[in-house]
C-alpha cells in the first residue's frame, strides 16, 4: 500500500492538492475528476456533514457515496452536494449494516466515518478489509478487544486508519507542540488535559432540535443524545479522552520512542444529569428515576515510559465553562491553557511571573497556520477541522502512514476500557498493552513541523 511507486505517483497530484485550497486556487486550473480522491462519507449527522462541507471546499476531492440511516441527514447532505456542483452520489442506509455496499464500490478510495461510537471499530475495521483509506472520528473504540481489531486489521490488510483527532491542529497545539519540538520547554516532564465540556444539553434534549431544551434521549432524542447519553448511564469510565491525550501524544512521541505504560482513574459521583433532568423535566419525569453510572469528573494518570505523567480528566456533567484544559510543563518552564501563561526560566520577563501565552503563540505559530490559516478559519472549530481533513485527504492521496495512525487510535482509545477497570477496581494501576508490539522503540517521531499538511 505505501508503495513508492504510489507515492510517485500521486505526489503530483498531492502537490496540487494543497493547492487546491479554497481561495487559495481560485482561478487555477482544477484537477482532472480522474485524479481526485474519491470519498465515501459513512454517517452525515452533525459531524459528517461538517466534514462533507470541507471536503466538498476542495478541488482534489468528489465525493462519491454517502451513507446514513436516517433519510433527513440524506436529504441535507444532497442538497450541499448538488449546491457545490458535484454530481449526485451513490447512496446507502437502507438498513444499519447498508455502508458495506458502500465499501464495495470501486469508486470510493477513502471513508470517512463519524457514526455513533459503538459503530467505529466495525466500520473502520471492514473498510480496511475493503482496502479504502480510512478516517475515524473520535474515539475510535470502546473496549481492548476493539482497540486490538484496529491495530490487527490495518496489520493484516495493509490498509491505513487515521483517527481524526481535530484537536491536535488547533492553533495554540501546533504552536506550543512547535515550542516542544524547538525545545523551549526542555525535557518533558508532565501534562495535564481533557475533555472539560458542559454536555448536558447535547446527552439531553426534546427531540427537535439537537441543542434544544428538553430532558429525553435515546429513541426520544436526538442526534447525539441517541447514542451518547447511554454510555453515561452505564459506564463508568473516561469515554472520550483523544481531544485531551491525542494532541499531548504528539508532544511526546507516543509510539515513536515513547509510549503509554499504565493509568489509575478515580471517579467522582455523578449527580450532574440526574440534577439538570430535575431542574429542566420535573422530579416526576421517568428519567428522574435513572441514576447515571458515570462519575461527574473522572481523573486519570497515565505514566509514559519516558517518566512523564499525563492527567487526563473527563468532565462533561456540571455546568462549566468549556476547557481542554491543557498544561504542558518541561525542564525549563510550562504553557497553562486556563490563564493563558506561559513561563520560561531565563525568558520569561520576570522571574517567577507568568507571561501572557499570547506572544510566545504568535512567535511559534506554526507553519501550516501561518500559511492557511485565513483559509482555515470558516471550516469549524476554529479552523482545526480544515487541517485534520486536510492531513487526511493528503495522507490518503499519498497512500502512506497517517500522521495519526492506528497504533495511535488504540493507544489513546485504549484509556476508556482502562479507565474502567481501575475506577471499578479502587484506582488499581492498569497496563497499557504495547500495540506497536515492540515497535515503538524503534518507530521515528512523526515530522508534524511541516507546512503540506
Ligand atoms: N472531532 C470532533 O470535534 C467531533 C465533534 C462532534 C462529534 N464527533 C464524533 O463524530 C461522531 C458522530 O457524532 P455526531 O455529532 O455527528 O452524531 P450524530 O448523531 O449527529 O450523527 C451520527 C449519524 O450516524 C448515523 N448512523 C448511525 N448508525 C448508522 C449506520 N449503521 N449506518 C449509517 N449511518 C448511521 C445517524 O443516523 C446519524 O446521522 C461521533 O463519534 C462523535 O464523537 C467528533
Amino acid at each position: 500500500m505505501n508503495s513508492r511507486r504510489n507515492f510517485i505517483k500521486n505526489s503530483a497530484i498531492a502537490g496540487a492538492g494543497i493547492a487546491m485550497i479554497p481561495k487559495v486556487t481560485f482561478g487555477m486550473s482544477t484537477v482532472k475528476n480522474e485524479d481526485k480522491l474519491k470519498v465515501g462519507i459513512i454517517g452525515v449527522g452533525l459531524r459528517g456533514t461538517n466534514h462533507l462541507n470541507n471536503v466538498l471546499l476542495r478541488k482534489d476531492v468528489l465525493v462519491t457515496a454517502i451513507c446514513d440511516i436516517d433519510p433527513a441527514r440524506i436529504t441535507i447532505a444532497l442538497d450541499r452536494i448538488s449546491k457545490s456542483g458535484q454530481k449526485k452520489p451513490a447512496v446507502f442506509g437502507n438498513n444499519e449494516l447498508d455502508y458495506r455496499n458502500l465499501l464495495d464500490l470501486k469508486e470510493v478510495d477513502a471513508v470517512i466515518i463519524a457514526t455513533p461510537w459503538l459503530w467505529h471499530t466495525r466500520m473502520a475495521k471492514d473498510a480496511m478489509k475493503a482496502g479504502k483509506y480510512t478516517g475515524l472520528e473520535v474515539s475510535a473504540a470502546n473496549t481492548m478487544e476493539e482497540c486490538w481489531d484496529l491495530v490487527n486489521t490495518h496489520e493484516q490488510t495493509g490498509s491505513h486508519l487515521m483517527i481524526l483527532e481535530n484537536v491536535n491542529y488547533r492553533r495554540d497545539i501546533l504552536a506550543v507542540l512547535n515550542m516542544v519540538k524547538q525545545n523551549v520547554f526542555g525535557e518533558l516532564v508532565h501534562f495535564r488535559c481533557g475533555y472539560q465540556h458542559d454536555l448536558r444539553f447535547v446527552k439531553l434534549n426534546d427531540g427537535k432540535t439537537a441543542y434544544g431544551k428538553g430532558v429525553e434521549f435515546g429513541e426520544k432524542g436526538i442526534s447525539e443524545s441517541t447514542w451518547r447519553t447511554q454510555h453515561s448511564l452505564l459506564r463508568n469510565a473516561d469515554v472520550y479522552p483523544t481531544h485531551g491525550v491525542g494532541p499531548i501524544a504528539a508532544m511526546c512521541d507516543i509510539n515513536r520512542g515513547n509510549r503509554f505504560l499504565s493509568l489509575t482513574s478515580n471517579a467522582t459521583k455523578g449527580i450532574g444529569l440526574h440534577d439538570y433532568i430535575v431542574k429542566n423535566g420535573g422530579e416526576d419525569h421517568p428519567n428522574a428515576k435513572l441514576r447515571f453510572k458515570q462519575g461527574d469528573v473522572i481523573t486519570t494518570t497515565v505514566e509514559t515510559a519516558n517518566g512523564e505523567t499525563i492527567i487526563v480528566t473527563h468532565d462533561c456533567n456540571l455546568p462549566r465553562p468549556y476547557s481542554l484544559g491543557f498544561r504542558v510543563q518541561g525542564s525549563n518552564g510550562l504553557w497553562e491553557k486556563d490563564g493563558n501563561r506561559i513561563y520560561i526560566e531565563g525568558q520569561s520577563k520576570k522571574p517567577h511571573q507568568w507571561d501572557d501565552s499570547k506572544e510566545w503563540l504568535e512567535k511559534y505559530d506554526h507553519p501550516l497556520w501561518k500559511k492557511y490559516g485565513e483559509h482555515a478559519q470558516g471550516a469549524g472549530h476554529g479552523g482545526m477541522d480544515f487541517f485534520v481533513i486536510n492531513a487526511f485527504v493528503e495522507s490518503a492521496k499519498q497512500k502512506i502512514t497517517p500522521p495519526m495512525d492506528a497504533y495511535d487510535a488504540a493507544a489513546w482509545s485504549a484509556i476508556t476500557p482502562l479507565s474502567e477497570l481501575s475506577i471499578e477496581n479502587n484506582g488499581e494501576p492498569q497496563d497499557f498493552p504495547d500495540f506497536t508490539r515492540g515497535n515503538w522503540i524503534k518507530r521515528k517521531p512523526y515530522n508534524w513541523i511541516k507546512d503540506s499538511y
